[in-house]
This record gives structure tokens, C-alpha cells and sequence, in this order.
């Protein structure tokens, strides 16, 4: 099937001011709703990439005179693909504007992780509606995760006629020909694929910093936790040519960014989809340590997959920082079953005693969900026992939300939200514990800062992060900005550092 013939397979168009509940009466293409059922299959068709991304001649010229503004919800990867997004906008001749009310177009790039992310996102449509009424030449769009499904692009069809626009996370490199479609119709441009394409490699970017950068290392997720929404939005794992991420990463050097941070949903599975080549996370980050550039961060890994090679190359330090997240979820084996983790407690305990072994001064942080369905007070315990042990250095905590489609929304819960919401509190009085503890015993040392602008509360103080992504705030001068310093800490807070700047000609030992 061609490009074409798989869009006009897969297209959803509606009309705005539709009340019915049966769309299909009014496609003249098959109606096919994005479904999370085919989103979950995984085929074995061969992963194609392509370096022929460009913008059709009928489309040049589209944004001049208009400007486009993007609000990015949710993790890294949407950021990063917003970065795609207003690369293909510049591309068109569109101008980046700050506020919404000065946008001839504004995408909602969106987050389904947990239902506070869609609902805040609903919420924002409703205000938006206001400035579309105003401004009827205002184009709307909703992209991202949330599109990927189908109660949302129904919801959005039947409440939220006046979007103009709905496109997925796979169709990000249409958006020129999404965009000409809804200037063309009166009618709302619906775009989903369920199934994920190609990997496209030579998409523009427009990227938000000039210090730091994320670097796409691979796309969706096999795992398929019980509880999460991310491999049906995301699509399966394919990962990215060697060759391509490497030399993206030298060419980020060349234009003087300091660090980048690969991305995955599941970095510790990357290179597994390789056919052709034995090469995996560890052997690119072996590779990435000969690149000229300061310091080489990733996110997020997956306990299972995080093999021995790779914790050997991490122990060789150099640009790669002694910095893993690595979320855990639960800290009994119990819950971790019924969440389709595939490790234990105690296999968890091993990886991170293996860690520890080859990077004694690693920091680890992580992601934990508390509340998941029937967990019991023990298993809860476990959790908080579990943390102790590692001695995690700060955690993305998190109540448990049911995601339609997911295995454990059809779980039967016994835990009330009152009780979710304590250990959420109990947990995060932990987590606040370590954290100010790490940051403690930095007092007196000295560390190396990635300066990245002035404080967001006073323009006279400078601030960055260290190696171990802590956040350091201390006087310097203006041109310290966008190169590594030396900072002696001198106060610590439970979320940040103060220090002073010392002379770089200063023997020092580095933290
Ligand atoms: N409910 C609550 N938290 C979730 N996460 C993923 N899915 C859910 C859900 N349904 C959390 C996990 C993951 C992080 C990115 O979000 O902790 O690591
Ligand atoms: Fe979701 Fe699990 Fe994949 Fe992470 S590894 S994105 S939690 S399914």
C-alpha cells in the first residue's frame, strides 16, 4: 500500500457542526476511527527509513504572514516533536509567535499518560473556543498522544466541533498537507493512523535551546505495562540507524551544544528491531563516548532490558554522566506481575547492586505509581522499603489511572481514592527526605555546572545543573552561560543548590 492509499484507508473526516454519534454517513473515504486494538498488533513488516522528507511545491510560501504557536503537554518525546513540528512550520514560511492570541494557528500537542494530563487539555479547548469564535480564520488543531485514540477523536467530533484539525503522532511529517487540507475545507481534517510508519530521518527542527538538545534515539514501546497507554499511542519499537544518531549528535557538537539527551519510551531495547547488525544501547553509547561533545544523558530505561555491557560502558564515565533514571513502578513483586513488568523486587535490587558496583557514586532516580488496583497497605510498604534501600535520589510519583483500552482499566479496584491520595503524601514525604539528604551532602564540594541562563526569580544569580542533574544556583558573570563552571556549593535546599563560581584555573576535584 502507497502513502496514499493507506491515508485515504485511514482518514476520518467530519463535519464541524455534526450531533450525530454515527460519523460514517458522512465520509466519502471508509471511515476508520483510530483504534487501540490494531494499535496494539505488532507485525513483523521491515522498518523503512527515509531521508526524502520535503516540502511539496504546492505548499511553499503557505505561512507567510502567518504565525503558528504550539503548546507541548506531557514528556520529553512531545517536546522534541514539537521541535519537528515547528521545524515543518518555518519551513512553510510560518513565524513562531509567543501567545496564543496572536497565532493564525495553534496545535494542541497533547499527552494520554493520565487522565489530569487529558482533562487539562479539555479544559484549554474550551478557552480556546473563545478566540476561534473572535477569529474565525484561527486554525485549531489537536495532535499527539490523545488523538491516537479513538474516545477522544469522538469526543473532540461531538463537544468540540470548531477544532479544525486532528493528526497523530504518526503523521506528524503530513502536517503540510494536513495543514492545506483544513485551509481548503470547511469540514474538521481528522488524520490518524493507528499503525506506526516509516522512520523519517531528515525531518526539519526548530529546537528550543541552544545548550542542550534531545536527541530521538527510537520510537514506540513493546513492553506493554498493564496500566499504560504509551505502546498503543506510540506504536511499536523502531529504532534509529546508528549512523543517523551519531552523526546528529556530532553535528549538535559542531553548533556548540553542550549536552543532548537521547530519547526512547524504552532505550534499554534499542537496536533489538536490527535485522542486519548486532548492535545495541550500550554499543551506541560506547560509540557516543568518542563524540566531542560534554555530557550525554538518556531517557527512560527499562530494568529488563538494562544489560550488563551497557552498565560497563557507563562506568567509563567520561561524557557519559553518572545520572539513570530508572523507574521501578512498585517495590513489591507482587504488583510488579499484575503491571507486567517482568522483573522482581529483588531482581530490581540486583540491577541496582550491579549499578552501584561499577558506578559507586551513581544517582539514581525514578518513576513509581502508587494506588495501582486492589494494592494492598503491605505492598505499599514494599514500596517505601524499597526506596530506602536503593536510596533514590528524587522520583516522579504518581496515583494510578485507569487508560481505557489499557488491561488494568478492566481490573476491579478496592482502594479508595482517600487512601491512593495518603500514600501519594506518604510516599512523596520520602521521596522529599532523599532528595534533601543528596543534595545535603554536596555542601563543601565542588561540582561542574552546565550554566544555562539567569534564575528564573533573579536575573542577578546564574543557574544550570550538574552532571547528576541538580539544579545550582550562584553568582557569575553573564558570559558564564553556555559553558561548564565550577561551583562550590555552599547551601543546600531539598530541590536546589547555592554556590559560588570559582576561578576555572583552580585545581579541583570534580563531583
Ligand atoms: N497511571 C499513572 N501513572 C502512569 N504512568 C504511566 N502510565 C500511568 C498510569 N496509567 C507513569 C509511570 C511511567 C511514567 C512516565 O508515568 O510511572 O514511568
Ligand atoms: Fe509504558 Fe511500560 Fe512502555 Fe514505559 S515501558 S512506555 S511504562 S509500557
Amino acid at each position: 500500500m502507497n502513502e496514499k492509499q493507506r491515508l485515504e484507508s485511514q482518514q476520518v473526516q467530519s463535519p464541524k457542526d455534526s450531533e450525530e454519534k454515527d460519523y460514517s454517513k458522512y465520509f466519502q473515504t471508509v471511515y476508520r476511527p483510530p483504534s487501540l486494538k490494531d494499535a496494539r498488533r505488532r507485525g513483523k513488516e521491515e522498518i523503512k527509513y527515509h531521508d526524502d522528507f520535503d516540502i511539496d511545491e504546492r505548499f511553499k510560501g503557505m505561512g507567510n504572514g502567518r504565525k503558528f504557536y504550539i503548546r507541548t503537554y506531557g514528556c520529553q518525546m512531545n517536546e522534541h516533536d514539537t521541535e519537528v513540528m515547528a521545524g515543518i512550520f518555518m519551513n512553510l514560511g510560518y513565524q513562531a509567535t509567543e501567545t496564543v492570541e496572536d497565532a493564525d494557528v495553534i496545535l494542541m500537542n497533547t499527552c494520554a499518560i493520565r487522565e489530569n494530563a487529558e482533562n487539562k487539555v479539555f479544559g484549554e479547548l474550551g478557552h480556546l473556543k473563545h478566540l476561534k469564535m473572535e477569529k474565525p480564520d484561527l486554525l485549531l488543531g489537536v495532535c499527539g498522544c490523545m488523538a491516537q485514540q479513538e474516545s477522544v477523536v469522538n469526543r473532540i467530533l461531538e463537544k468540540h466541533p470548531f477544532v479544525d484539525m486532528i493528526f497523530g503522532t504518526h503523521n506528524i511529517h503530513r502536517l503540510p498537507e494536513i495543514l492545506n487540507e483544513a485551509y481548503m475545507s470547511k469540514e474538521m481534517v481528522v488524520e490518524v493512523w493507528s499503525k506506526e510508519g516509516d522512520v523519517i530521518e531528515n525531518l526539519p527542527k526548530v529546537r528550543a535551546g541552544k545548550i542542550k538538545a534531545w536527541v530521538n534515539i527510537m520510537y514506540g514501546c513493546d513492553k506493554f505495562c498493564t496500566y499504560c497507554i504509551v505502546p498503543y499511542t506510540r506504536g511499536k519499537e523502531r529504532s534509529r540507524r546508528p549512523e543517523d544518531i551519531i552523526q546528529e549528535v556530532r553535528q549538535l557538537a559542531a553548533h556548540g551544544y553542550k549536552e543532548i539527551t537521547l530519547l526512547g519510551q524504552n532505550v534499554n531495547a534499542y537496536g533489538k528491531d536490527f535485522e542486519d547488525i548486532d548492535y545495541r544501547f550500550g554499543d551506541l553509547m560506547d560509540d557516543l563516548r568518542k563524540v566531542d561533545i560534554p555530557r550525554v544523558r538518556f531517557t527512560t530505561s527499562h530494568p529488563r532490558d538494562f544489560d550488563d555491557h551497557l552498565i560497563e560502558v557507563l562506568a567509563n564515565k567520561g561524557n557519559l554522566v553518572e545520572h539513570i533514571h530508572l523507574p521501578v513502578q512498585s517495590g513489591s513483586s507482587a504488583m510488579l506481575k499484575i503491571m507486567g513488568r517482568k522483573y522482581t523486587r529483588e531482581q530490581f535490587l540486583e540491577l541496582v547492586r550491579k549499578i552501584k558496583q561499577a558506578i559507586p557514586d551513581v544517582s539514581l532516580s525514578t518513576d513509581i505509581i502508587v494506588g495501582f488496583p486492589n494494592e494492598t497497605d503491605e505492598q505499599f510498604e514494599e514500596t517505601l522499603s524499597l526506596y530506602r534501600e536503593v536510596g533514590f535520589e528524587t522520583a516522579y510519583t504518581f496515583i494510578y489511572s485507569a487508560r481505557e483500552g489499557t488491561p488494568a482499566a478492566k481490573m476491579k479496584d478496592n482502594v479508595s481514592m482517600e487512601v491512593k491520595k495518603e500514600r501519594l503524601q506518604r510516599l512523596n514525604a520520602l521521596v522529599n527526605d532523599f532528595s534533601r539528604k543528596a543534595m545535603e551532602a554536596h555542601k563543601g564540594q565542588i561540582v561542574e555546572v552546565l550554566v544555562e541562563g539567569e534564575s528564573k526569580n533573579n536575573p542577578e544569580i546564574l543557574s544550570g545543573y550538574t552532571r547528576k542533574n541538580k539544579l545550582v544556583n550562584f553568582k557569575g558573570p553573564k558570559s558564564a552561560i553556555g559553558s561548564l563552571v565550577q561551583v562550590k556549593i555552599t547551601d543546600a535546599k531539598t530541590w536546589t543548590l547555592n554556590g559560588e563560581m570559582i576561578e576555572a584555573k583552580e585545581s579541583v576535584e570534580v563531583m
